[in-house]
């Protein structure tokens, strides 16, 4: 059934149809949108616009046609135009008349304002609860390795020791910023566009605030312009989801590199990788890569509904229709990765030994053996050269700076004294930097508990959660 078929003559061209539908889509909110019209007809008889016993029809309509959909009783059928139309007209088929004065009061443009708001608000609340399930994944590992020394990196080059717990704690930083983006676009978008009718309002005595809090937002909106034709917490959302998954993969490529031969700080689980179908021997970190790649994806869907919005003027236009397909997906594709992740992350098996090898392997200790003479009263520029003179006799060696007799240190500099081993060994190193935020095994533990605190009190998306 049509919605608006009343000033035309001609048959709609099947081709228009199919082009201008968005049921095939749209049917995401379904629920959202049988919400929206519970609430707004429990609004409408309040205001004595509808009867109560009107109210109670349709609401029993509804709630049948949810419960239709939900049980798969009633299938999307390829006639109607959108989830709007779909749900009205099956209520007008189901009730008669009454289910006719569903619509008094509302637009489409409203409607699908509200719906798509009610939607990415459900998705807020549990991308935020699935991010908080992986950081508490990461807390496990991050509470419990303050002393497994790893090599830190810059350029991809051992630079200065650190611990897994330190390394990690750096993607908990980042997921503690992308949960807190989402509390703040949730708080932001969290106003009621329902009431603004097609763009100018209605002139129906509608009590918009009452909508509102039936639908638990915060308040209507308060430009009826502006309701139908906001998409800013889209933009908001698909920007805070393009760096939960910036995030994601580039804690995927570390882990990739860590899964690597030539690596093996990490076992990624038999269960969470796949082989090859002419190697044997492979086993291939592909939810890692995969995850790296869907970001590009979710990228794509950002960039789309800001090139979309950029030149519409007010107030509603049929572009936005175009901005669920990517906003769907991105979400779907963030969601997925995030579940992944987790899973791949806490059957990950960290290579403790290995770690620490490397870490003494590669000189990242020569920052500290600088340190050591300038407690000795050497100026630092001429520490620096000195280390670096010990580096390369190291290197011709084939040794570590632990592995070279005092007799190699005293020959370049006198200064040197048996204690140099002590000040070198990973656990001095990682444990002399204690100022907070650094790796050291007191500013550590302390860090982990703020973050025991943190994962402790909810924030609020975590309270509106059902
Ligand atoms: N399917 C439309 C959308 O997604 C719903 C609103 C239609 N409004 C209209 N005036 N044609 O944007």
């Amino acid at each position: 059934m049509k919605l608006w078929g009343g000033r035309f003559t001609k048959e709609t061209n099947q081709l228009v149809h199919n082009f201008n539908a968005s049921l095939s889509f749209d049917q995401k909110f379904y629920d959202q949108d049988i919400r929206g019209s519970i609430a707004h007809v429990t609004m409408l008889a309040k205001q004595g616009i509808l009867t109560d016993t009107e109210r109670d029809e349709i609401i029993a309509g509804l709630k049948g046609i949810l419960a239709d959909i939900e049980n798969g009783t009633l299938a999307f059928d390829a006639e109607s135009e959108d989830i709007h139309s779909f749900v009205e007209a099956h209520l007008i088929e189901r009730i008669g008349d009454t289910g006719k004065k569903l619509h008094t009061g509302r637009s489409r443009n409203d409607q699908v304002a509200l719906d798509m708001k009610l939607y990415t608000r459900d998705e807020i609340v549990e991308l935020n609860q699935l991010l908080k399930t992986l950081m508490e994944e990461l807390y496990k590992i991050i509470s419990t390795n303050t002393e497994t020394f790893m090599p830190g990196f810059t350029h991809l080059q051992k630079a200065q020791p650190v611990s897994l717990s330190h390394h990690l704690s750096a993607y908990f930083e980042m997921f503690k910023r992308d949960r807190s983006r989402l509390c703040d676009i949730y708080e932001r978008m969290n106003y009621c566009p329902l009431g603004s009718g097609a763009l100018a309002g209605t002139t129906y005595p509608l009590d918009r605030a009452y909508t509102a809090s039936l639908l638990d937002f915060a308040g209507p909106t308060l430009n009826s312009m502006d309701s139908v034709s906001d998409r800013d917490y889209i933009i908001e959302l698909l920007s805070a989801l393009s760096t939960v998954m910036m995030h994601l993969s580039r804690f995927c490529e570390e882990i990739i590199i860590w899964n690597t031969n030539e690596y093996r700080f990490v076992d990624i689980d038999d269960a969470y990788s796949t082989g090859s179908s002419i190697m044997p021997q492979k086993k291939n970190p592909d939810i890692a890569e995969l995850i790296r790649g869907k970001t590009g994806r979710v990228y794509g869907a950002l960039i789309s509904i800001l090139t979309t919005m950029k030149g519409l003027p007010l107030a509603y236009n049929k572009d936005m229709q175009e901005d669920k397909e990517f906003t769907f997906d991105a979400i779907d594709t963030v969601k997925g990765c995030i579940a992944l992740f987790t899973g791949m992350l806490s059957t990950m098996k960290f290579n403790n030994e290995v770690m620490e090898a490397s870490a003494k392997n590669g000189f990242t200790n020569a920052t500290d053996a600088a340190d050591y003479l300038v407690n000795h009263g050497v100026p630092f520029r001429d520490a620096h050269g000195i280390i670096g003179q010990l580096v390369l006799t190291c290197i011709d060696k084939d040794c570590s700076l632990d592995e070279l007799p005092l007799s190699e240190y005293q020959a370049i500099c006198p200064a040197f004294g048996e204690d140099i081993y002590e000040a070198i060994s990973m656990k001095t190193c990682v444990e002399k930097r204690n100022t907070i935020g650094a790796p050291g095994v007191q500013a550590m533990k302390e860090v982990i508990e703020c973050y025991r605190e943190y994962l402790d009190t909810p924030n609020v998306c975590d309270t509106k959660q059902n």
